[in-house]
């Protein structure tokens, strides 16, 4: 059983949408193995959670390499056209998702596909995994195993990969498709920062059922050698993440915030906000918290240093603390403007 906070983690207890975590730090979908493999270089039972790798219904290679770069010298971040390699849902649900059980953090699986069938499909065989786990045995933690399902609807290393989180009335269709799939599940939308309409699409999402959304993913990109005159990735374009892309993400989430997060708790729901992009210090977490975020997920700073989020959690619990508040969700969207 998990054992009780201390007075000063309880500062950072978090709940979001009804999943409990002990801090609002995640690891970011795809940055941190397919699942529990970054455990051996960081103690799992100190963050909030972890997302993982993006699962598509068949198996799939991903993209040729190079496939991830660092952004360079001129610009902060990095570069990456993965391809959801992943190892597809099936061999996902019988070989990694059991060994979630024992992880010491709320565990978080990302789902994708080219389809609505693809999204249902996925989706269907994760949350049947929750149900069977809430019927026996659940996380040593007490967590439901996974403790929510993050939808996928924004990489632009994939054709067609942020088809469904373009414009309101297809986010609506996969949501409405999706939503009985998932059962009890809680179901996240990951949006991406090149949505025009960013708002109405998470809208859409959350009067479709959505409990929460994750905002950003990476942005689309390019880098090229200028000596050999040659795309630097071999899928010529990648998506950028790092601290390059921090206040666009802040900026989408303080929006999203203002226009929408708030009027659904007007009306007694509440749509927490996940933030992701760019953390690699506390004060870019708390960026994200005063602009409307309960949590937010780590990714590529994980690169430099893996041990980077219990810094992170360090500094929001000084800062809660200077704050003067017993807790952090007083701080969600408190930027004053
Ligand atoms: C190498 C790499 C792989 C990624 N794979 C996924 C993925 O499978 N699914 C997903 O939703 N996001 C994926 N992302 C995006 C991250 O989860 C995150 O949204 C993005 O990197 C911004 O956060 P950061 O600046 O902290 O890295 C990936 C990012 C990187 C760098």
């Amino acid at each position: 059983m998990r054992a009780e906070p201390t007075p000063e983690n309880r500062a950072l207890v978090t709940d979001l949408a009804g999943v409990a975590l002990r801090n609002p730090v995640l690891l970011a979908a795809g940055t941190c193995g397919t699942l529990d493999e970054f455990g051996e270089v960081l103690d799992l039972s100190r963050i909030g959670g972890v997302v993982s790798k993006s699962i598509t219904p068949e198996a799939r290679e991903g993209n040729p390499w190079p496939r991830i770069l660092d952004a360079g010298d001129r610009v902060s971040g990095m570069l990456n056209a993965i391809g959801l390699a992943n190892p597809g849902v099936d061999a996902f649900v019988h070989d990694y998702l059991p060994s979630a059980v024992l992880m010491p953090c709320a565990v978080i699986c990302s789902a994708a596909g080219f389809s609505v069938d693809d999204y249902v499909r996925v989706v269907g065989a994760l949350a049947e995994a929750e149900d069977r786990d809430r019927a026996a045995a659940r996380g040593v933690h007490g967590l439901h195993v996974p403790a929510a399902i993050e939808l996928n609807v924004s990489c632009p290393n994939v054709r067609t990969g942020t088809e469904f989180g373009h414009a309101p009335e297809t986010m609506a269709e996969l949501m409405r498709a999706v939503r009985p799939a998932a059962g009890r599940t809680k179901l996240f939308v990951k949006l991406s920062p090149l949505t025009p309409d960013v708002v109405g699409v998470a809208r859409a999402a959350a009067e479709a059922g959505a409990d929460g959304l994750t905002i950003a993913n990476t942005v689309a990109a390019m880098a090229i050698d200028v000596r050999t005159r040659k795309p630097r990735l071999a899928n010529v374009t990648g998506g950028l993440s790092g601290p390059a892309v921090h206040p666009l993400a802040v900026r989408l989430v303080h929006a999203v915030h203002t226009k929408l997060a708030r009027d659904f708790h007007g009306k007694g729901k509440h749509l927490p906000i996940v933030g992701v992009g760019g953390v690699s210090h506390w004060e870019d977490a708390a960026e994200f918290v005063l602009a409307g975020a309960s949590a937010v997920q780590m990714g590529t700073a994980l690169y430099a240093d893996p041990r980077s989020p219990l810094r992170v959690i360090k500094g929001l619990r000084k800062w809660c603390e200077a704050q003067g508040v017993m807790n952090m969700s007083e701080l969600v969207g408190a930027v004053r403007v």
